[in-house]
């Protein structure tokens, strides 16, 4: 699964553990978390201590562990205070019959029911227990009372129980628990991104990869693209709140999460794929395939065989796609991209103008340090003329950040745009 990690990594989770048998699960919560990007702090009831320690936990989380309300030298280092506060969400995980009949009830007489009442974060309890003791009355009218304060229950699982029971009252397991977490950040940064994204209610399609065209049943012709660039662009389109839908020639890469994708082979497909959601509406078209340029003219129906020394394979031209879209009566704002050796300007401009864009982001390729295979980029941005906006230079960066200017000068352009899409 991909994810946005830089959402995560500003992202505090408290996780508190009390006293039960689960909390050996609590230490794999931990590092899922960790893995997710999330800063962790571990809070830790004086039960939970008898089940397991808090140096595993501090291994884990990286950060020394909380145990204590009234000891000067935690409070001199952060205080319980300061901790509610850094707190994105308190996962408590197990919650235990008693922490969860303290936060009911409203006591505040150890770390973590003060925490409880003296944070603004959401809380998320994960009960674990003796399915008895689960489904004993006061649990389950704590339970309800934690439901009616806002507390968000994960409810626990029926199974076989450590004490030898058979009953509700198994903590979910940590990855499920950890992807929730994540879940619930990622959807949350998506509605800010739906309303105040850069692309905010834009519908995106990206061309990316290569193409390969088929000489036989077994062969064919294709080239080193990766298509990093432009999977890299669908995720920062994405997390500009686009929808976005990648049109993807054979490449190995995960599919950028909340991005819809569409393998394609050939030239030809990936033209009649980008016609289709041109039909189904396309604000914004960007075209980062390395199409081939050429293919075969009669594809072999059956393999060729080997034979003579030389083998003749006749090739005509592929339509070029970004060309094609940049035509149509319903023209979306159209991105190009280029790979020049030489004469940057000069050719990169000749190509915004003949195949009709409204921007085109070219590299060196006769640089060896970025481009194709790399994770790495620098680029120059030229925009159609009646924008009136300057060429930029992006500076040699990541993939990721590259896209992500790319982003602020598609949004800088369509400030400029005289027929809004
Ligand atoms: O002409 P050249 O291949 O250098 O142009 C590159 C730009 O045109 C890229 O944006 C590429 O995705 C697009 N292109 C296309 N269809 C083709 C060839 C190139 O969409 N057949």
């Amino acid at each position: 699964m991909s994810f946005d990690l830089s959402v995560m990594s500003s992202k505090n989770i408290i996780v508190a553990v009390t006293g039960g048998i689960a909390a050996y699960k609590s230490a794999i919560l931990v590092r899922r978390l960790k893995d997710y990007g999330f800063n962790v702090r571990v809070v830790m009831t004086q039960g939970a201590q008898a089940f397991i320690t808090p140096l595993t936990f501090q291994a884990l989380s990286g950060n020394t562990v909380h145990t204590e309300l009234l000891d000067t030298e935690a409070e001199s280092g952060m205080g319980h205070i300061e901790l509610a506060r850094w707190a994105d969400l308190i996962l408590v995980a197990p919650a235990s019959c008693d922490t969860m009949a303290k936060f009911a009830a409203g006591l505040a007489d150890d770390l973590l029911s003060t925490l409880y009442l003296a944070s603004k974060a959401p809380v998320w309890v994960a009960p674990a227990m003796n399915q008895q003791m689960w489904a004993a009355k006061a649990t389950q009218r704590n339970l309800n009372t934690l439901v009616d304060d806002g507390v968000h229950v994960i409810m626990p699982n029926a199974g076989s129980q450590a004490c030898g029971d058979t009953g509700l009252g198994r903590m979910p397991e940590p990855e499920a628990l950890a992807a929730q977490v994540q879940q619930y950040f990622h959807q949350a940064q998506r509605a800010i991104a739906e309303k105040f994204g850069l692309l905010a209610g834009k519908r995106v399609v990206i061309t990316a990869g290569p193409t390969r065209e088929a000489i036989d049943p077994v062969r064919y012709i294709s080239n080193h693209s990766t298509g990093k660039m432009g999977f890299a662009i669908a995720a920062a389109c994405y997390a500009a709140g686009a929808q976005v839908t990648l049109l993807a020639g054979p490449v190995s890469l995960d599919t950028p999460n909340g991005v819809e994708r569409i393998n394609v082979s050939s030239a030809i497909q990936m033209l009649e794929q980008s016609l289709a959601l041109l039909d189904q509406g396309c604000d914004i078209f960007i075209a980062t395939a390395a199409v081939a340029d050429y293919r075969v003219a009669q594809v072999a129906e059956h393999k060729i065989k080997k034979a003579g020394d030389e083998l003749d394979v006749s090739l005509v031209k592929n339509p070029d796609i970004v060309a094609t879209i940049a035509q149509q009566q319903q023209r979306p704002f159209m991105v190009g991209f280029a790979a020049e050796t030489r004469n940057i300007e000069e050719y990169a401009t000749g190509k915004l103008l003949v195949k009709k864009l409204d921007m085109i982001a070219c590299n060196d390729v006769s640089r060896s340090d970025i481009g194709f295979a790399s994770d790495q980029n620098a680029m120059t941005v030229f925009f159609a003329q009646q924008y009136k906006l300057a060429r930029r230079e992006l500076e040699k960066a990541p993939k990721q950040e590259i896209a992500q200017q790319l982003v602020e000068a598609i949004h800088d352009a369509l400030q400029h745009h005289k027929t809004p899409v």
